[in-house]
């Protein structure tokens, strides 16, 4: 293996041919298509936040608010939105310059593979899946607690707490893997709809459950560290915590940023915003503006809510499985409640259906490149989806929303993300220094500090996941760097077409 070929890129003409062959990538990322294989620029701010918002909000707000008030952070779980709103922004900056440079509308895989070489992209891909695949697990059973709570299912089957086999979370993955895989996608109508539903149901909540707050329920906002359970073992301390020597604990401000780090997840999926950079009409000017307006907008409304449900009830009596509409059973309004989660449910849907068409796009795009074997690319004929792709992520995510608890499962789409956000961070500035002449629509503000700033925040939300997180993750890249080393570094597409005996395949 030599080391200058894990570094080959693929040029960025290379990148826009393929996609105009590509038969399952719609001319944009919001799966509207322009017809003629080129992307019209006709987004403007506003359009970009619409969309930020309608595929930031989900299982992070509905769910994990609930589930990390109660056992780390109490109402300063708030405090935890606010550092992960910072970071976020700081990581969207760095990424709208990559993923305006690299002119296609692609995924981190494709700008890191035209800029950064094959084996970052390989990374950055690998990590991709784990992202998206455990993302669609985690929002799967926070559609089957939120379907618990609206029709009184029995919690062994479909609650968060007390279910052994998340049945629930298994049929959610196994109807919408069949709608992904039938190619069925939801029209610009349900998508722009269901925006609206979530939005509104943020505002209810705060607008109708602020007039049940106690603040004596706010007090104390950041509750004392007490140590943690003697039987969770250190495997559940975070990094910083076990490293140092520091006695695991839970609360307190290392509370604070242990949420932070797992409620990150509540705005991954804003990246989606940087990559249609190529359809907007000034992005020096309006991508910002995306940027900031969605990151604004949802961090506004995830800070009212969860000031209003930490605030209506004691921290401790929220919900593990559906917080948001049970706050409002628990003070008598269950008609609020009802529908709430049946906004819940519906919002909730459509994010798991955004995974499971993206991990089908992925495979893919990486099947494509020689980086895995030709059949995971396969296309199905008449339905125009990468079908094998498809059904092993149907199978894979359906077994872990089924078997693996919520928690566990955010950590490490967290961990994922804020990978993926380092390594785009560090590439920031790299290229700045290794190619100043490439052309940037967008430019990152402030370099480099803000890139310094961004890679400083990832490390440090990075060290307050626990340690058993840190294994699984070191543990899924060395699979990945096996599989390259076995498999992709061979077959590269790119690495046949350079070499000159060798048939262009
Ligand atoms: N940010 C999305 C959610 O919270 C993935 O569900």
């Amino acid at each position: 293996m030599r080391f200058a070929e894990l570094l080959r890129t693929k040029p960025v003409e290379h990148v826009l041919k393929q996609n105009r062959t590509d038969p399952t990538t719609p001319d944009d990322d919001t799966g509207r298509g322009t017809g003629d294989g080129q992307l019209h620029q006709n987004l403007r701010a506003r359009d970009l936040v619409g969309f930020g918002v309608g595929i930031v909000i989900g299982t992070g707000i509905f769910t994990l608010t609930g589930l990390q008030a109660k056992e780390n952070a109490g109402p300063g779980v708030v405090i935890s939105f606010l550092i992960a709103a910072a970071v976020s922004l700081l990581a969207a900056l760095c990424y709208a310059e990559l993923a305006a440079a690299v002119p296609t509308a692609g995924s981190s895989y494709t700008y890191a593979y035209s800029t950064m070489g094959e084996i970052f992209a390989w990374i950055i891909a690998w990590d991709l899946i784990l992202e998206f695949a455990l993302g669609g697990a985690v929002v799967a059973r926070g559609w089957s607690g939120y379907m618990a709570g609206v029709f009184d299912l029995p919690e062994r089957w479909f609650a968060e707490e007390g279910s052994v086999v998340n049945i629930g979370a298994i049929a959610i993955v196994a109807v919408l893997g069949w709608v992904a895989m039938r190619g069925i996608r939801e029209s610009k109508w349900v998508t722009n709809g269901l925006v609206v539903i979530k939005v509104t149901v943020c505002l209810f909540v705060i607008a109708v459950g602020a007039f049940y707050v106690d603040t004596g329920n706010w007090v104390p906002f950041i509750p004392p560290s007490q140590p943690s359970d003697a039987d969770s073992g250190a495997l559940t301390a975070p990094l910083w915590q076990f490293v140092t020597g520091v006695e695991p604990s839970s609360f307190g401000f290392a509370g604070i940023l242990v949420a932070a780090a797992v409620v990150f997840f509540a705005y991954s999926g804003f990246e989606a915003v940087a990559n249609l950079s190529e359809e907007t009409r000034e992005p020096g000017r309006d991508m910002p503006r995306g940027l900031l307006g969605t990151l604004g907008l949802c961090t506004l409304l995830y800070v009212g809510v969860c000031l209003v449900i930490t605030g209506m009830v004691e921290y401790t009596d929220l919900s593990e499985g559906d917080a948001v509409a049970d706050v409002f059973d628990q003070v008598g309004l269950t008609w609020a409640g009802i529908l709430i989660g049946i906004a819940a449910v519906a919002g909730l849907t459509s994010v798991i259906l955004v995974d499971l068409v993206a991990m089908g796009r992925i495979g893919f795009a990486i099947a494509r490149d020689g980086l895995l074997p030709p059949v995971i690319g396969r296309v199905h004929p008449r339905w125009g989806t990468p079908v094998v792709m498809t059904v092993l992520t149907i199978v894979g995510v359906a077994l872990l929303a089924g078997l693996v608890p919520i928690t566990v499962l955010a950590e490490m789409v967290s961990i994922g993300t804020l990978f993926a956000f380092l390594v785009v961070s560090i590439a920031v500035l790299v290229l700045r220094r290794t190619r100043p002449e490439m052309e940037r629509p967008f430019r990152t503000p402030w370099v480099p500090l803000v890139p310094i700033a961004s890679i400083v925040c990832c490390l440090g939300l990075m060290a307050s996941l626990a340690v058993e997180t840190w294994l699984r993750f070191v543990v899924w890249l060395l699979l990945g760097l096996l599989v390259y080393a076995c498999y992709g570094y061979r077959h590269s597409r790119l690495r046949r077409v350079s070499a000159p005996a060798e048939p262009v395949g």
